[in-house]
């Protein structure tokens, strides 16, 4: 079942289109991957499925009242940022009518917390975590409303190694509950460990996709 259908959309900022006719679905459990050179317009799809950016033409369809989790490329914060990690990731969790969090959104803050491997530092400030632990902190904001979709996009670049690694299975955890997952990277590796599908964007608003296993290999994509 398609939890996004996105129908012969053509995105644009001004009279210059950055997507030309796309289309592509993401069904339940998918974890689609997006490629494309810097400037292929990755991020802009990105705005139009969270409602960003209106498509100059074709139509974006949704699941019904589909929550989308969103975690951005790594940017580093102010030591002093004033938030702690358990405060952050509450920032996304849709509190009932007081201000306050409920013992049942308490335990749903616990419960993300732990599964994105934060509770021995929830306390910490954001601003003194390491990037890994940043981007696992953005993670649990994300997955704190419980979407049913979510969105990375670059969100592993500039972590080294082990930390892309370390967020991705989490991701890949939580894909298997029900998660469908868009990933937006450079890394061929990740691609394919982690990939069921790909879209690959391509010069002059050109697109191809498929399942993950028939993703050119970089050395191949220069011969095509
Ligand atoms: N707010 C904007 N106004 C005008 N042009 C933009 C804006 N955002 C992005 N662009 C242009 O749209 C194209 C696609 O950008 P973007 O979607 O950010 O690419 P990617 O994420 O694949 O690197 C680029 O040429 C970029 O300069
Ligand atoms: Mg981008």
């Amino acid at each position: 079942m398609a939890v996004i259908s996105v129908n012969n959309i053509t995105l644009a900022y001004g009279d210059q289109p950055v997507v030309k006719d796309l289309s592509f679905a993401i069904n339940e459990g998918d974890f689609l991957v997006m490629v494309g050179e810097n400037g292929a317009g990755k991020t802009t799809i990105v705005r139009a499925l969270l409602g960003q950016l209106k498509p100059k033409q074709g139509d974006i369809e949704m699941a019904k009242s589909l929550k989308i989790g969103y975690v951005p490329q790594f940017r580093n914060l102010p030591t002093n940022y004033p938030l702690s990690i358990r405060d952050f990731a509450a920032l996304n969790l849709s509190k009932s009518r007081l201000p306050w969090l409920s013992h049942k959104e308490q335990g749903r803050l616990d419960r993300i917390i732990r599964k994105t491997d934060l509770t021995a530092i929830e306390d910490r400030s954001l601003g003194l975590a390491s990037g890994g632990e940043k981007q696992r902190a953005y993670l649990a904001q994300a997955l704190v409303d419980d979407p049913r979709l979510l969105i990375l996009d670059e969100s592993t670049a500039s972590l080294d190694n082990e930390m892309k690694y370390e967020l991705l299975d989490l991701v890949a955890k939580f894909q298997q509950n029900h998660l469908s997952v868009l990933f937006i990277t450079h890394d061929w590796d990740l691609a394919k460990r982690y990939g069921t599908r790909y879209l690959q964007l391509l010069p002059n608003a050109e697109y191809r996709e498929g399942p993950i296993n028939e993703l050119p290999t970089i050395e191949e994509d220069q011969h095509v």
